[in-house]
């Protein structure tokens, strides 16, 4: 493994990832091939844009043409698919971008990987895979997968064409299922940062139903170190849970972030719940630990740092946040904020 295509390298995870492989590993080459939606950022790739070990191919993983094309000029022998639509809110808005780029785009990678007998192809999947989890119980990788929103079943299909070019061409696969990351450069539609970024400015945090779901939060740079481990050490055709193994209700994780910001609990409204909302994901890690491997932050420690992160990067959130991001706003939340009246 030397020249790693990093697919949804411009994301959030994917940036992180790419960080974290050029300070680890002096001969890889990264290629990041990525479309820019709305949810790439090249701000996100600042600490690395002058590496010459660093490549961006600005295209979609849909395109079979510019994929194959990626791959021949640079030698590539591993793709890294992090590309996806990632918002479980917009899927329910409008699942279409969902289901090209997860279904569609993931059988354009495989199909190229094939035909150009890579070493690798590795494929980013989540938690949300197999549905609500009821209390006492944690998803083992053979488990079903029996995913309930319009993105958790995008991301299933991913994972069940990825495994069927394991079994039909003996591709070289491998899956990493993780829990929510929470860290630097996450898209601020996700809880923990558009919560981080409402309350830095005094507006409310528009928590969904009860609040009582549980979450696993991990920190980015955890999970990005269990990838490059089942990179080497994973064993071929398999599936890897990652997470901290321990869940969270969302209040809780609303106290500790105002707790960590100082600032007060008044900011929370009850608004309405998001349709078909699972309560409850929950991992069995053990695998992923028999591989070695041990998250270094605690959920706590990982809401922690990322709060202090906003607070810190204002350069980076402020400008998303006053583009299009806006009329997404208004349009997930306008309503739900006007029908709730404050609770405390
Ligand atoms: P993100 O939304 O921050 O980034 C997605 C990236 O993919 C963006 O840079 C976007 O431009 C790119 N992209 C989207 N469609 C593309 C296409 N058709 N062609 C090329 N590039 C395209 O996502 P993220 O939160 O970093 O998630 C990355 C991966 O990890 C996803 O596959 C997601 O399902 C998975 N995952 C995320 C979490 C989480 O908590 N965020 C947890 C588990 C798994
Ligand atoms: P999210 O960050 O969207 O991740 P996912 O739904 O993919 O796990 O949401 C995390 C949790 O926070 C989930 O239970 C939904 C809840 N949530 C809110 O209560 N309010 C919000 O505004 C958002 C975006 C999420």
């Amino acid at each position: 493994m030397k020249n790693i295509m990093v697919t949804g390298g411009a994301g959030f995870i994917g940036s992180n990832f790419v960080i974290h492989m050029l300070e680890k590993y002096d001969d890889y080459q990264i290629v990041v091939y990525d479309k820019l939606t709305y949810a790439g950022n090249m701000d996100n790739l600042l600490d690395v844009s002058d590496d010459p070990r660093y490549t961006f191919v600005k295209a979609d993983i849909c395109d079979a043409a510019a994929v194959e094309q990626a791959i021949q000029q640079h030698n590539i022998d591993t793709i890294v698919n992090f590309a996806a639509e990632t918002h479980v809110d917009r899927s329910i808005m409008n699942p279409d971008a969902f289901i090209q780029t997860s279904v569609y785009g993931t059988y354009v990678l495989l199909e190229a990987a094939r035909k150009f007998g890579l070493e690798r192809y590795h494929q980013i999947s989540t938690d949300e895979v197999y549905g609500h989890i009821p209390a006492g119980y944690s998803s083992v990788e053979t488990d079903n997968l029996e995913p309930r929103s319009p993105y958790a079943a995008s991301k299933a299909s991913a994972d069940l064409l990825v495994n069927a070019y394991w079994v039909t061409y003996q591709l070289p696969v491998t899956i990493t299922r993780g829990s929510n990351n929470i860290g630097p450069f996450q898209y601020p539609e996700k809880v923990v940062p558009l919560f981080a970024t409402n309350a830095i400015d005094g507006e409310p945090l528009p928590v969904y139903g009860d609040g009582r779901q549980m979450r696993e939060y991990q920190y980015v740079r955890d999970h990005c170190e269990a990838i490059d481990l089942v990179l080497h050490k994973g064993v071929l055709g398999e599936a890897y849970n990652i997470g901290t193994g321990v869940e969270m209700e969302n209040l809780a994780m609303v106290e500790i972030l105002l707790d960590e910001l100082r600032l007060s609990s008044d900011l929370i409204r009850h608004v309405a719940d998001r349709p078909g909302h699972d309560r409850r994901y929950s991992l069995d890690i053990g695998k992923i630990r028999a591989l070695g491997w041990r998250p270094r932050h605690s959920a706590e420690e990982a809401i922690r740092v990322t709060a202090r992160w906003y607070r810190d990067n204002e350069w980076w959130w402020r400008k998303i946040k006053s583009g299009e991001f806006k009329a997404y706003y208004q349009a997930q939340y306008g309503r739900r904020l006007q029908e709730a009246a404050p609770t405390n």
